[in-house]
């Protein structure tokens, strides 16, 4: 039977209306998601590619741990062998510690350090049974030189920074850092501390010093219309309240939730995380035994941006203002760099743990 012209357009309007939102459903699949990967907050990256699924390995108990992730990449990197001497100065659940035991047998040593009370004591649990070659502790890595000399270490063979926080502490109730949760609005990595909660900061700074703020740890262009409103709308005691508050002020098109980046910002910002870094970077270096190799893992820019930097000024033979025509500074390289290429995960380890998609692993030898 013959169609009717009007039917048969309204058939090809169908069919490309089909066509046009299948593109946009692939577009929003692949390229968006790519891109917000490097340069957005983690707690976006801990979820599965529908956004919600935290990514967990083995289980012990109750306890289900954080996948650690590089880790070939990381023991083939840092030259991990027998009898080592190794550092992992952001232990988690001992993800990463455990493959450094592993591949060290059978007489490596690994010190584990964490802000974390609790992801410390559950990596001491979980690492029991090589209580003999494995300490785990509860500190800030920045202060790498004075925990090493109370636990009986001088020197390292290889040093890991695996920068951020973990799926435990997005997960699990308590640590406020999550805008899917309602709860107090904390973000403190060490919760025995007695440091500035993300709450202290919404209630109590300026609206210009919070736009700042959110500008420059969140990298986020609708900082000052946010901070407005934090102001209007304060006191704002929860993770909801927040998240809330700016769900009504800026109107993302993107598939970030569009307080990914004031609720890094907080993060960022409540733990030093940056400060940390800088300062971190130098006491570590020093204590690299000859040969001995950093190897450190960050998962947006401003982390990246940092690490680039120490690591190309401490591998640098001059580091004078470009300005002078010659060098005055002669600087003593303390580094070499092992890949001038960040190593990125590959495309099975992304398929089997999402998160891992914006990790860049930088490598780097002790030379002095
Ligand atoms: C990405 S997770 C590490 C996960 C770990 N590699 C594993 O396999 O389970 C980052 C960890 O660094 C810790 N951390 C952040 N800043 C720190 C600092 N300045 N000193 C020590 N630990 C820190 C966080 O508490 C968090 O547990």
């Amino acid at each position: 039977m013959a169609r009717s012209p009007g039917i048969r357009w309204l058939g090809y309007v169908l069919v490309f209306q089909a066509w046009l939102s299948l593109l946009r459903i692939n577009v929003l699949g692949t390229n968006d998601m790519q891109a917000v990967a490097y340069d957005i907050n983690e707690s976006e990256c801990f979820f599965d590619a529908r956004g919600n699924t935290p990514v967990w390995s083995e289980s012990m108990g109750s306890m289900k741990f954080h996948l650690p992730v590089l880790v070939p990449e990381i023991i083939e990197h840092l030259n991990v062998k027998n009898a080592g001497v190794y550092a992992d100065c952001t232990l988690g659940q001992g993800g990463h510690s455990l493959a450094l035991l592993e591949a060290s047998e059978p007489d490596g040593l690994v010190l584990g350090i964490d802000r974390d009370g609790s992801s410390v004591a559950e990596a001491n649990a979980r690492l029991t049974v090589y209580s003999d070659r494995f300490i785990g502790v509860q500190g800030n890595y920045k202060d790498l030189p004075d925990i090493a000399v109370q636990n009986g270490f001088s020197s390292f063979d290889g040093i890991l920074l695996d920068l951020g926080f973990s799926s435990k502490q997005i997960d699990t109730d308590g640590y406020g850092l999550s805008f899917q949760k309602d709860e107090y609005l904390d973000m403190r990595f060490d919760r025995d501390s007695d440091c500035i909660t993300a709450s202290d900061i919404v209630n109590t700074f300026e609206e210009t010093e919070l736009a700042n703020l959110i500008y420059q740890y969140g990298e986020e262009r609708s900082s000052r219309r946010i901070a407005k409103a934090i102001v209007r709308n304060r006191p704002l005691y929860t993770t909801k309240e927040l998240s809330e508050t700016i769900l009504r002020t800026i109107n993302s098109r993107s598939r970030i939730h569009p307080a990914t980046r004031t609720f890094q910002a907080l993060r960022i910002r409540v733990n030093d995380e940056l400060h940390n870094l800088e300062i971190g970077l130098q006491n570590i270096v020093s204590l690299l035994s000859r040969l001995g190799r950093l190897g450190i893992i960050s998962y947006h820019s401003l982390e990246d941006r940092v690490v680039k930097s120490t690591l190309f000024k401490e591998s640098s033979t001059c580091i004078c203002s470009p300005e002078l025509l010659e060098c005055l500074c002669e600087h003593k390289p303390r580094l070499r760099l092992i890949n001038r290429r960040v190593i990125k995960p590959t495309s099975s380890e992304i398929a089997l743990n999402p998160r891992s998609r914006s990790a860049r692993l930088r490598i780097a030898e002790n030379i002095a």
